[in-house]
């Protein structure tokens, strides 16, 4: 039987500004996307019966809720209405999420399961949506949703759903790094104290990595100070981080999930084992970020 695998890369904000706020309540982002070539993976093969199931590091928060709330449920529900919509009739399925990145940590998780469920599916049913629909469909799970599917560097603005791809952004090389702390996502934002920061300016028209590591000094991630308050072991990571020579650091989405940035894979490997050794209750992974450079 076949087998469709699709991994759910981690997402990261290389930056992320805070530059207002919607009447609904949500907020209007200018962020810079990336995606690491670690993630979580998603599996989907047809079976006799709807199925899901979970392995991996950090599956067992997951088993503890109530898994038809689980947005890849959700995603294979909604893939499945649009399908039958088109006169496609989707089959049963089993899915399987092998949880490979920490739970509710700023680095897409939940979204990017969800991208890489809407991706493997329509290999398996075979079918056909329009953009516009799939769109639709990603937003409607989450507003993270959408760039997960691109799943390549790009500029997010409005609520971080429309997407400008960045197809001069290098590649880099980099450690993820999270205390294991549940940060909420509506509790940081609604935290803020300001909503109105400047956007990101004008972005290097090279392919130069230090170019580009020199415009990302100049720009932050507006939700970092709040989350730092709820949840102070981000700023010890990042300070770790840089001490073992990171070039910059600094937290992805809400929290509490930092990255720091390497000259080389190699050097980012060496730093994780330093910091396992010293955090050894932390995550550290070391990636490199995907690029179309
Ligand atoms: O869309 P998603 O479910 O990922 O968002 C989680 C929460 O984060 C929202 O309910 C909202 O409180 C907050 N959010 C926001 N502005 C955004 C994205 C998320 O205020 N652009």
């Amino acid at each position: 039987m076949t087998d469709y695998r699709e991994i759910a890369p981690a997402k990261i904000n290389l930056a992320l500004h805070v530059t207002g706020r919607r009447e609904d309540g949500y907020h209007l982002l200018d962020s810079l996307v990336t995606f690491a070539d670690q993630g979580d993976v998603i599996t989907v093969r047809p079976a006799p019966q709807d199925h899901f199931s979970l392995s991996g590091p950090f599956s067992g928060a997951l088993q503890q809720e109530d898994l038809s709330d689980n947005l890849v449920i959700k995603a294979r529900n909604l893939l499945r209405t649009a399908l039958a919509n088109v006169g496609v009739p989707p089959s049963a399925v089993a899915i399987h999420l092998e949880k490979n990145l920490p739970i509710a940590s700023g680095i897409g998780g939940g979204s990017a399961d969800a991208a890489a469920t809407l991706r493997a599916l329509l290999r398996l049913w075979k079918g056909a949506l329009p953009a516009s629909t799939l769109q639709t469909i990603a937003l409607q799970l989450g507003a993270d949703v959408p760039m997960c599917l691109h799943g390549l560097p790009l500029r997010a603005t409005g609520i971080g759903d429309a997407l400008t791809p960045l197809k001069t952004m290098p590649r880099f090389s980099l450690l993820l790094g999270n205390p294991l702390q549940h940060v909420s996502t509506p509790a940081i934002f609604k935290a803020l104290t300001r909503r109105d920061y400047p956007p990101i300016g004008p972005l290097p028209a090279t392919t130069d990595q230090t170019e580009w590591l020199e415009a990302l000094q100049h720009m932050r991630n507006d939700l970092q100070p709040v989350a730092i308050q709820l949840c102070p072991d981000i700023a010890a990571l990042s300070t770790l981080m840089a001490e073992t020579g990171a070039a910059l650091t600094r937290m992805s989405g809400s929290g509490a999930t930092c990255f720091g940035l390497y000259p080389s894979l190699e050097k980012a490997e060496k730093a994780r084992e330093a910091l396992q050794a010293i955090k050894p209750d932390w995550y550290f992974q070391a990636a490199t970020s995907v690029s179309e450079v």
